[in-house]
């Protein structure tokens, strides 16, 4: 197991991304934009789920984006996501990458080409963290045990956050173990300088990039039928959010 594997096992969880995703576009979501994309394992899902699917995933990491091999349905750009291009339904940026834009300037010009690159009817999907602890330092483990037997310890660590610009430096550990005996260790698998932009930060400036309606939708949904498909409403009361939160913020129009 490499940084990689340990990332998708322990951070990223498409099976319940992809049917989040198609409940916030709300009609019938072809085709996927993956910015940041990584090793794309949120295209991977979304064309094993969507027989007619397809994907686009963007990343400037050629190694992580050729890990899962080639399928026709998902096309892999080795590129800025500033110059990614292809039509899409569904614009999604997962775990915080959005915070790769460092000045509002950089927030707005790329939020514009992720306008242009939506069809009619097509959402922009972000993520971001708020609320009490967002800019406090320490770490928190999390546990996660594999089908041989063995566990990973992974750390989330907010190394460095400063209120005053909105900078944090967040870090991800693992370690793996079995019966109690560490076997492997990942230390600062993946360090992130990042700005963290607060929600109205990031409405405003979806806004301003010329779309006509935002909306914040918590990660997990409202309701789900006998048949797995899910619904899930926008956030409208505060009093909805947990005093430390991660949201989804929605773009459309
Ligand atoms: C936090 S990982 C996100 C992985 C995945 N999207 C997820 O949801 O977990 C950030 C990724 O963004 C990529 N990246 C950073 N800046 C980029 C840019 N300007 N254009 C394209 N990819 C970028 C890095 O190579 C890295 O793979």
């Amino acid at each position: 197991m490499d940084c990689h594997d340990l990332y998708e096992r322990c951070v990223q969880s498409p099976v319940h991304l992809v049917p989040l995703l198609r409940a916030i576009h709300g009609r019938e979501p072809r085709v996927l934009g993956e910015d940041f994309a990584g090793t794309a394992a949120l295209s991977c899902r979304w064309v094993q789920d969507i027989p007619d699917g397809r994907a686009i995933a963007v990343d400037l990491d050629a190694g992580a984006l050729a890990r899962h091999g080639r399928d026709d349905r998902i096309e892999r750009i080795v590129a800025d996501v500033r110059a990614g291009a292809g039509e899409v339904d569904v614009l999604f940026v997962g775990n915080f990458s959005i915070g790769y834009m460092h000045t509002r300037g950089e927030l707005v010009s790329y939020l514009r080409h992720a306008r242009s690159r939506l069809h009619p009817g097509g959402v922009f999907v972000c993520d971001t963290y708020g609320g009490e602890s967002s800019f406090l330092t320490g770490h928190v483990h999390r546990y996660h045990n594999l089908p041989d037997g063995r566990r990973v310890r992974y750390t989330w660590e907010q190394r460095f956050a400063n209120p005053l610009t909105g900078m944090v430096t967040d870090v991800l550990h693992f370690r793996v173990e079995k019966g109690g005996v560490i076997e492997d260790e990942f230390p600062e698998a993946f360090v992130y300088e990042w700005r963290l932009w607060a929600v109205p930060e990031l409405c405003d400036a979806m806004t301003d990039a010329g779309f006509a309606r935002t909306e914040v939708f918590q990660k997990l949904p409202d309701a789900e039928d006998d048949e797995g498909n899910i619904y899930i409403e926008p956030v409208r009361d505060p009093e909805e959010l947990e005093d430390s939160f991660i949201v989804l913020v929605a773009a459309r129009g």
